[in-house]
């Protein structure tokens, strides 16, 4: 009777249930419950996730207001390169993975552009499961933008055969005296796989003053100089301009980057508390290739999922004073 009585108190007056406060590797963090937030494998702490999985996603893209399908042009940045048109026809949502697709035909090429409606990302953990193109002359790339200032790449060319590279860089980008980009904000791996075979997870983290890249959930390169301090959005695309000495290309036929899911987890630029009810610890997240229940295009631990289980809570609180009232009268 006791006991009975103290666990009601406690859950009268904000201690909650084990079963509810713990996390553990067979209830893998969802945005809903999470609300103390998520913690990735370095330590930080971030108050938002957002994850869309592409193999389960069942939504008309063109009408999901999370995500902006670019439709422009960007004129032509050197000379003896064409602009980059982004045509909104060129996103998909098909077989499985979302599908960015630079087209090409007799008379034109056209780009593939998606990016998250919400600007307001300030630092994070950004992980994109991506294959590119086994056709050469365009160019995957998942980042944060700003502007050409303040912007975070991993870019995968797909000249770029053998081996299979991955470039890393920050803008804006040190350059050395010939030209070439200096290694403070721009560097490279070969990867040990054929990037076009399978999905493999591209990763960076960006933090105050420090961003670290990852493939596979391991650490490639990591960079201290201009790293972005201003909020902005998370872009995927796949393009081309021509540039002999980047993208390369016109592509002989088009070709599909295809992502089978994405997971970001973020601060912004309105500050958050974390409110810490039905969890008393962030959420663990992984990287790499591991199984989460995540929810279709879901966000935010801190504010409106979290308005739920504050009434739940105070339902059940008031419950059990009215059964506590009850025992001793
Ligand atoms: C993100 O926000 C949470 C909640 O305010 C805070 O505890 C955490 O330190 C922030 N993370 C970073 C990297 O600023
Ligand atoms: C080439 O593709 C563009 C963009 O998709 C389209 O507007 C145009 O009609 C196409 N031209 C031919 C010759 O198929
Ligand atoms: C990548 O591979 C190329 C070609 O095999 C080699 O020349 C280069 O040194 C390698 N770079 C790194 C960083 O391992
Ligand atoms: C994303 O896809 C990869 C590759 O299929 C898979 O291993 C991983 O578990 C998936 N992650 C999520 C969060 O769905």
């Amino acid at each position: 009777m006791v006991a009975f009585r103290t666990s009601l108190f406690g859950f009268a007056f904000g201690f909650l249930p084990s079963a509810i406060g713990q996390t553990s590797s067979s209830t893998p963090p969802t945005s809903t419950n999470c609300d103390c937030g998520f913690q990735t494998n370095d330590g930080t702490i971030w108050a938002n996730t957002f994850a869309v999985d592409w193999a389960s996603y069942t939504q008309d893209i063109d009408a999901d207001s999370a995500l902006n399908i670019a439709q422009y042009q960007i004129e032509a940045k050197y000379k003896n390169t064409y602009p980059r048109t982004f045509s909104r026809q060129n996103v998909m949502a098909v077989d499985r993975s979302l599908n960015l697709i630079v087209k090409v035909n007799s008379s034109s090429v056209t780009c593939a552009s998606i990016a998250t409606t919400r600007k307001d990302i300030l630092y994070g953990s950004f992980r994109a499961f991506v294959k590119t193109t086994t056709t050469p002359g365009t160019v995957a790339s998942f980042y944060f933008y700003n502007s050409d200032v303040a912007e975070i790449d991993i870019e995968l060319l797909s000249r770029l055969q053998s081996p299979w590279q991955a470039y890393y860089a920050i803008h804006p980008e040190v350059h050395n005296p010939d030209g070439s980009a200096n290694y403070a904000t721009w560097s490279y791996s070969n990867l040990s796989f054929d990037a076009t075979q399978d999905f493999h997870e591209y990763r960076f983290d960006w933090l105050p003053g420090l961003t670290v890249f990852y493939v596979d959930a391991v650490e490639q390169y990591r960079s201290i100089t201009n790293v972005p301090n201003v909020p902005g959005n998370i872009i995927l695309n796949h393009w081309t301009d021509g540039n002999p000495s980047f993208s390369g290309g016109p592509p002989l036929h088009s070709a599909v980057m295809e992502v089978t899911n994405m997971t970001f987890y973020f601060n912004t630029s309105t500050p958050q508390t974390l409110v810490c009810q039905s969890m008393k610890t962030p959420c663990e997240v992984r990287s790499g290739k591991t199984l989460t229940n995540l929810q279709p295009a879901t966000h935010s631990a801190a504010s409106t999922n979290l308005r739920y289980s504050f009434l739940i809570l105070w339902f059940y609180r008031i419950l059990a004073v009215l059964v506590l009232v009850h025992l001793f009268l």
